[in-house]
């Protein structure tokens, strides 16, 4: 059984059998798949060859009319394309023309750049750095776009279900009667970067250096979202984190402290913490360990899938990351196949700091694995071999389908909406924060990292509204969402004692 093992802390929610849980478990599910794609996608050896040195331009669409009028016009990043118009029109055509207004398309053409690489931060990417000090001279100037009629229209297409997480994420706020701006300041405490969208342009202030490029990535991202959904986006000021475990304790910010329960923005939460998750950085990509794009990444997860037949693979539980960011995680590494034991788990290091950090050790341990639940899945998988297969027919699927880049910029579009909703303060552009825009950020990256980029680039604007919002959970809905998750916690833990009995 070719399964993920549980993934442990800070994605915690992400189990299978807990895919509702407080957050969207969706995007913590991912890490799973990501890591597990680590191991079975193929190494990209050859990408950079393509891209080195080399500014490159996306071909127009200019096999489509839409193409052909917006190719004039990609030089200067984004313009709208709008579809002629008949200006006298002395016979009124029998029907109204069924095309809608074709979407806007975009290109990147980057002005001969004297890339300085002096703007380096200690262990990170220096792109984004970079970007800052050059960015407001690289950023086209164009019109604040506002939103096409197609796009302010329902498309009558419901959101997945995780979406109302979304409500969930933003409730504390919302009882408190809105996002003040102490409440802001306070995220800043240890947020990675402030995020400042007025009109549809991105600024960026840089209030610490991140782990490798997790802040070029996430910036990117909403980036792209402007891209995808010109003029929707809107106006806002936001913290962001990205390091990897949740911080705002809820127990903290009860009573007279909830005046300043800090908002930030994050890619994982949990039951005791009230940090506001957001897709993570690895959907554009994560060029230090060769993880593509979302969308290429998935293909390779198909085709990878149709590779091997279910019933061949090693019949293994298999995790890959890095041990030293929690506790769970160390746990879970003594549950590794060694000399004196061997549950069919495979655990795999993927270690970005010196080993032993936080005083552990994974020798002499090997035999002290408190998960006895992998021992029990795996088994269970081995001997149910049918049902496994269709878990993980399920969990593809969703993976495929309800995890598709659409929704991904659909969630994005609608947390940020819901969030900027709550503010309470005009959003405004510190003067530390400095306009960022695809092109401040693909022009001064280089290799994996632009390739990466350009890969994930929106390269035109939705002609469609984002899918509809679903509501949020009643009081009632959200009690037996989470009964049914302790209940089945609870069940399988009963199995596991019953087993380890028998
Ligand atoms: C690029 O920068 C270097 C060092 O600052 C300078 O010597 C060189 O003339 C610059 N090149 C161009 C094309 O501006
Ligand atoms: C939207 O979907 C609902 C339920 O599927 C359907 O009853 C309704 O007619 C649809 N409305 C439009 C405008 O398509
Ligand atoms: C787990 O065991 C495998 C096989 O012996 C080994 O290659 C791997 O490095 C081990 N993982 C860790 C985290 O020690």
């Amino acid at each position: 059984m070719a399964t993920a093992a549980p993934a442990v802390d800070c994605r915690q929610r992400a189990v299978l059998s807990t895919t509702l849980s407080r957050t969207s478990a969706a995007f913590l599910f991912l890490s799973v798949v990501v890591v597990g794609a680590v191991a079975s996608a193929r190494w990209i050896t050859s990408t950079t060859a393509v891209l080195q040195g080399r500014l490159t331009r996306l071909p127009a669409t200019a096999a489509t009319p839409a193409g052909t009028a917006a190719a004039s016009a990609l030089h200067h990043g984004t313009q709208h394309t709008q579809q002629p118009r008949p200006s006298t029109p002395s016979q009124p055509p029998p029907l109204p023309p069924p095309s809608r207004p074709p979407p806007l398309t975009y290109s990147i053409s980057c002005p001969a750049l004297n890339l300085s690489h002096d703007a380096q931060a200690p262990q990170a990417s220096p792109t984004i750095a970079r970007a800052l000090l050059s960015s407001s001279s690289s950023c086209p100037s164009y019109p604040i776009p506002t939103p096409s009629p197609s796009t302010a229209a329902s498309n009558n297409n419901s959101c997945p279900s995780y979406f109302r997480f979304i409500h969930e994420d933003l409730r504390p706020w919302r009882a408190a009667g809105g996002i003040t701006r102490a409440m802001l300041d306070r995220a800043g405490l240890t947020a990675t970067f402030r995020l400042v969208v007025l009109g549809g342009r991105a600024y960026v202030q840089r209030l610490r250096p991140a782990f490798q490029t997790r802040d070029l990535f996430t910036v990117w991202g909403v980036l792209q979202l402007l891209r995808r959904y010109p003029g929707r986006v809107p106006d806002l000021e936001l913290m962001f984190d990205c390091v990897d475990w949740p911080v705002v304790r809820t127990h903290l910010y009860r009573g007279e402290f909830a005046k300043i329960m800090p908002p930030l923005f994050r890619y994982c939460g949990d039951d005791s913490t009230l940090d506001i998750v957001f897709p993570d950085w690895s959907f554009w990509g994560w060029p230090e360990i060769n993880i593509k794009p979302w969308d290429a990444l998935l293909e390779d997860l198909k085709d990878g899938n149709n590779r091997v037949r279910w019933l061949d693979r090693e019949p293994y539980a298999y995790w890959k990351g890095n041990p030293s960011v929690s506790v769970t995680r160390q746990e879970l590494v003594k549950c590794n196949v060694s000399s004196t034991q061997d549950w069919n788990a495979r655990i795999y290091n993927q270690d970005w700091f010196k080993e032993g950090k936080a005083g552990f050790k994974d020798s002499d341990l090997s035999n002290q694995c408190a998960h006895s639940s992998i021992k029990y899945a795996v088994d269970w998988g081995n001997s149910h071999k049918k049902l496994a297969q269709r878990i993980g027919k399920q969990a593809s699927s969703f993976i495929q389908e309800e995890l598709s880049m659409d929704h991904v910029n659909d969630y994005m579009l609608h947390l940020l909406t819901e969030y900027a909703k709550l503010l309470k303060f005009k959003p405004t552009k510190p003067a530390e924060a400095v306009e960022i825009c695809s092109e401040s950020l693909a022009c001064q990256a280089e290799g994996l990292e632009k390739k990466f980029l350009l890969e994930s680039m929106v390269k035109s604007a939705s002609d469609t509204g984002p899918c509809d919002l679903p509501p949020p959970f009643g009081a009632h809905e959200l009690k037996m969402l989470k009964q049914r998750k302790e209940n089945s916690i609870k069940q399988i833990e009963m199995w596991e004692q019953g087993a380890s009995k028998s």
